[in-house]
Parts: C-alpha cells; structure tokens; sequence
C-alpha cells in the first residue's frame, strides 16, 4: 500500500517529535555508552523524575474502588474536576472561571492544543491561503508541528533578547504583511509565559498590549500556561491572563497538572476561558473522546485544592532552584559565560549558547550524546531563532546532574 495515497500530504510531511526522536537515538546508542561508563543521562524531556504527591497516589488508590467510577466520563470533565479547575484559578491568579460554562478537560496540555488548533484552521495547499497562527520561536516544538499537520502556517514571532522575549505583535504584523500574507488569515496567536525553552516571563504591560492586538484584530489568544506554577521569585510570579481586563473576549488558557506534580505520564489538564470557544471545543472533542478516567479526575481535584498539593509544588521549586545551581555552578567552571546570561526564575530549563567551536547546535547535542552520554536538546528544534543554542532540563537527581559536569569535564567539553 502506498502511504502517500492513503496519508494527507500533511502528516505525510511530518516528522517524529524531536523527543521522541532523541529517545530512539539514546535507546539505540544505551547499550554501546554503558560499557563505556556513559550510560545515558536523560536532560531533554520536560518530564520530571521525581514521585508525584503521596496524597494523589493515595485518593487514586482509594477512588477507584467507588462505584460506577470506572464507566465513561464526559467531554467536559467531571464537575468534581471542572469545580477545583475554577478554585486553582481563583487561589492562584484571583480570576473567577465559571466551572460549568468555562472550563474543558484535556487529556493533557498536548491533547488540548493539538485539537484546538485543528479546530480552528480550515486546511489549504498553497502557503499563501493557509489559515495563520503566530507561534513563540523558540518556542515549544509541538507548536509549528500541529498548525503543519493541520494544513495551517506556523508563523514565528522571534523571543529575543533585543526584544526582551516580548515580540510586538505590530512588528510581527508588518513583516507578515511585507512577506506577501494576508493578515486576515491569523486565527490565533500562542503565548507561553514562562517560556518553554527560555524559561523567560513577560511583563504585566506585554500582556495587556498582547490582548488588545488581539481584540483590534478579531484574533484568538491562546495562552499556555503549562509552567505557571514552577517559579522561583516572587517578582516573576506567573499570571492567568484573566487577570487582565477584556481577555475573556478572546483568550483561552491551557493548563496542565503534568510539570507541577511530576504525573507527564497521567494526563491530565483543563481548557479554561472564553466560554463560546470552550463550547465549540467540547463539541469538537465529545466525538474524539469520552473524557478521562474518573477517579484520576477526582484524584487530581483534591490534589490541586488541597494543602498538601501546594506543599508538593513548593518543595519542588525549593529543588528545582538548588538542581539550577548545580548547574550553574559547574557550567561555569565549565567556560559558560553565567553571568553575562538571562537565568530563569521559573520553569526547570536552562538555555544556553553552544561552545565557542561548534556552528551548530544539533552536532554539539550529537556530540555530547555520543561521548558523554549526556542527551540534551538543540535549540534549533525550538525554532529557526534556537539555532546556536541548547536546553537542558534539570529534572532529574542532584547527583545525576553533577555527574553530567563531572562527565563534561573529563570528556573535554567546555564553552
Ligand atoms: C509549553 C508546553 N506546553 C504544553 C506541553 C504539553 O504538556 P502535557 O501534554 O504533558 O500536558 C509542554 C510539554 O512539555 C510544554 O512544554
């Protein structure tokens, strides 16, 4: 059977999500590195390593006992789930979120967006029709691939650090319009504060200027606060744009309980905003799926409304804080010009320009890999604006990550 004829040109096109890509190569060189004292250490998912919260596991334990728990649930969410979505949003950001009209379960943040962003693009060949959705660069790299595989046209708006990680969305606009697109073709525009891979906030200013633009030009604001809880300053405290007046005219917001409870194998996450866009996206979703599984929805609602889950998240910025320094501390006996950079606050990411003699970011990452066992990801896979950089995440043990300077050190590598 030939796959051309049978697949869309689309996901034709496609290739393997970067991760997963590099969990091939690592699993394919393990056996060769482990004999050379290299066995891998995994830096590149954003997946933390550590148990989730005890209290989860336990109600998990204890809910999926109850009766009539293991049938289906409903598109939207069980209320139990879609109540402690609208609490979170009240404790954390003040926002009041109207659980019934609001809120939309997803089976994770990647689920959610990747729906969405079908939903709302009408599929076209030719570059020039293509319906338009402006995405951070660097940004998260599944961004570029769902708009592609919904035959939509990822547009880059450039996070750097001229522009402080805040493009203006006038700029962006004109360039669009200087490159032969029809402005009239942007459906949505993604933010992602704090920021996968810079780790980088936005000002309350930036914000509020995002959500006019998107309001003058009848523009959906799809805000992907997948990070919102991993902060480790007060002053870059991550926001809900809800905070800001006239989002709910236009904006969505994605969450994600994956990063904050170590449970990215679980899946579990709310749509929230808008209540016609949630609507329309809840009809979208109840003939794909039949919702999740219950008594993980009642689970992950006593976790987030509890005292016990917020304890978990502070412990665990407590640790991702100390991992950071680590880092910090051996790159720099490592050549890494620390202070002359932007250190996040938030997120469990470093981003850091390649060493001096590499010119580009996918061999140094290749490089690293094959001598030192070290599996990080090159910036170009973030977006054309990550080439010459590269993301580590900290997420795995204290010692692990010494182990990762300690290995640099010896096989040679430094800025
Ligand atoms: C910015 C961003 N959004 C969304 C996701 C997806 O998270 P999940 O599907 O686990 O909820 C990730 C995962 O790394 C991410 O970095």
């Amino acid at each position: 059977m030939k796959m051309e004829n049978l697949f869309n040109e689309d996901i034709m096109a496609m290739d393997t999500y970067i991760m997963v890509k590099l969990k091939e190569k690592t699993a394919q060189l393990a056996e060769k590195l482990t004999q050379k004292n290299r066995a891998p250490i995994a830096l590149s998912m954003g997946a933390p390593t550590s148990s989730p919260p005890q209290a989860l596991i336990d109600k998990l334990k204890e809910f999926l006992t109850e009766d009539n728990i293991h049938t289906y649930s409903v598109t939207r969410g069980e209320s139990y789930f879609r109540q402690a979505c609208a609490q979170r949003m009240k404790n954390c950001f003040g926002v009041n979120i109207d659980p019934d009209k609001e809120v939309c379960s997803v089976l994770g943040a990647k689920d959610g967006l990747a729906n969405l962003i079908r939903f709302i693009i009408n599929p076209k060949h030719e570059d020039k029709e293509k319906d338009i959705i402006l995405i951070p660069d660097p940004g998260y790299a599944s961004y570029s691939q769902m708009v592609k595989c919904s035959g939509g046209l990822a547009y880059s708006m450039p996070l750097t650090e001229e522009n402080d990680y805040q493009p203006n969305l006038d700029d962006v606009l004109s360039e669009l319009k200087e490159n032969g697109y029809d402005e009239k073709k942007i459906k949505a525009v993604i933010i992602n504060y704090p920021n996968n891979p810079l780790g980088v906030m936005a000002s309350r200013s930036y914000v509020q200027s995002v959500i006019e633009f998107c309001k003058k030009h009848d523009i959906l604001l799809i805000s992907d606060a997948a990070y919102c809880d991993l902060y480790y300053d007060e002053n870059e405290k991550p926001f809900s744009v809800f905070e800001f007046k006239g989002a709910k005219d236009i904006a969505v917001e994605m969450y994600t309980l994956s990063k904050p409870y170590a449970i990215t194998g679980w899946r579990l996450g709310w749509l929230c905003g808008n209540s016609e866009v949630v609507a329309r996206f809840a009809k979208g979703k109840s003939t794909i799926d039949n919702g999740i599984c219950k008594a993980f929805q009642k689970a992950c609602a006593y976790i987030m409304t509890s005292s016990e889950g917020d304890e978990y998240i502070e412990h665990a910025n407590a640790a991702y804080k100390r991992k950071q320094s680590i880092m910090l501390k051996g790159l720099k006996e490592l050549g890494w010009p620390i202070e002359e950079l932007k250190i996040p606050n938030t997120t469990f990411y470093l981003w850091l320009p390649i060493p001096r003699k590499y010119d580009n970011s996918t061999k140094f990452c290749e490089d690293l890999l094959e001598k030192s066992g070290v599996v990080i990801v090159p910036g170009s896979a973030f977006g054309k604006y990550g080439e010459g950089y590269f993301r580590i995440s900290y997420v795995c043990s204290d010692a692990k990550l010494q182990e990762v300077i300690d290995r640099m050190k010896a096989d040679g590598f430094r800025f």
